[in-house]
């Protein structure tokens, strides 16, 4: 359906937990989230009343994150239900790979379509040091297991950082030669963890660009402009909230864990949709979408008035 702006809001992004089985220091604190009571999360009952609900509200696609999505248990069965809602177009997840190995094969029969899997390096130190306690082996082992399971048009999301991965924007580019595998660099945005870092660690997605001018622009995807390396299969992405904001032509909505609905990642507006059934659930998520903001702030303000950290939105 269309929000007061006229935008076509098709796409939910769901977030299944809170937990990560990393730290990543720009998302997480070094000592993690403390684990809710289990019934402040939505149950799998409630997370497919809510979807079908916003399948209701014209929802054709959605994207299950985190915090790491794999972690939650009865993962399986929620992409099942989710799936199996003749609705539902499009299936994916976000995850940071790690727990791919143990659960790629399953998650393709579940139904799930499309893999985006976060990583910020190829150095195995650095990684170390990004994420605090994993090893970089077992993401690229599930980059492995998510081809291997048949699933295509995977992306690996990395998320730009000055001083620390901007001297391997070549390298981790050069993935896309290796096959079909699509590179997305991501701004990163002032919030939570990384709310206070200072000014250098933020850099814009220009940097790409200016690290290898031989990029082709080969249109857009999404939130990312899309370019290729000459001869390579897969695409260059760039994702930038910060330098260039896509709100005006957003097409989402976020449900976190514990059953709010965000209408923008950055505004603090949240909608409880917990205990609500039926015709009220449908009408407060049409409601939601209606009230979304018409923009965010992040480029002027460089803050986010999100009170959340990302692992509680999930991107
Ligand atoms: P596709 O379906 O493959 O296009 O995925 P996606 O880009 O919608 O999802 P993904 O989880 O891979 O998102 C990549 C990153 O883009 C997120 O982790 C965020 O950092 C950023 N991002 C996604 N949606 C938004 C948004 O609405 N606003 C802003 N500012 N950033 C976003
Ligand atoms: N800015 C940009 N991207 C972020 N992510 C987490 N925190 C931030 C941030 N502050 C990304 C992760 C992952 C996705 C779920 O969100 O790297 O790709
Ligand atoms: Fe976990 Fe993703 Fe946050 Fe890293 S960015 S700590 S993988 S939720």
């Amino acid at each position: 359906m269309k929000d007061d702006f006229g935008r076509d809001i098709y796409y939910l992004r769901l977030s299944v937990t809170d937990l990560c089985n990393l730290r990543c220091i720009y998302c997480m604190p070094e000592k993690g989230v403390e684990k809710r009571c289990h019934s402040d999360i939505l149950s799998v009952e409630e997370i497919e009343e809510i979807t079908k609900a916003a399948v209701a509200c014209g929802i054709r696609k959605i994207r299950v994150t985190g915090g790491e999505p794999l972690v939650r248990r009865g993962i399986v069965e929620i992409c099942r239900r989710i799936a199996a809602i003749p609705e539902v177009e499009e299936l994916c997840m976000t995850t940071n790979g790690v727990l791919l190995p143990q659960y790629a094969k399953e998650l393709k029969e579940a139904g799930v379509d499309r893999l985006n899997i976060s990583l910020d390096t190829l150095n195995a130190e650095k990684y170390r040091m990004l994420t605090r306690v994993g090893e970089l082996e077992n993401v690229l082992a599930g980059v492995r297991a998510a081809l291997e399971a048949g699933f295509e048009n995977t992306k690996i999301n990395a998320v730009l950082i000055g001083g620390v991965n901007d001297d391997e924007i070549r390298a981790l580019m050069d993935l896309t030669r290796q096959g079909s595998i699509n590179v997305r660099f991501i701004e990163l945005m002032p919030m939570g963890e990384c709310a206070d870092w200072s000014r250098e660690r933020f850099i814009s997605n220009s940097s790409v660009l200016k690290a290898a001018p031989e990029l082709e622009e080969v249109g857009t995807a999404g939130v990312a402009k899309l370019y290729r390396l000459p001869g390579a299969i897969g695409t260059v992405g760039l994702i930038s909230p910060v330098s260039s904001h896509f709100c005006p032509t957003c097409n989402r909505i976020r449900v976190t864990a514990d059953g709010k609905l965000k209408p923008c990642l950055h505004s603090s507006r949240e909608v409880n949709l917990r205990g609500l059934h039926g015709q009220e659930l449908i009408d407060t998520i049409a409601s939601a979408i209606r009230i979304k903001p018409k923009k965010h702030h992040l480029d002027d303000t460089m803050t986010s008035e999100s009170v959340r950290n990302m692992n509680a939105i999930g991107g």
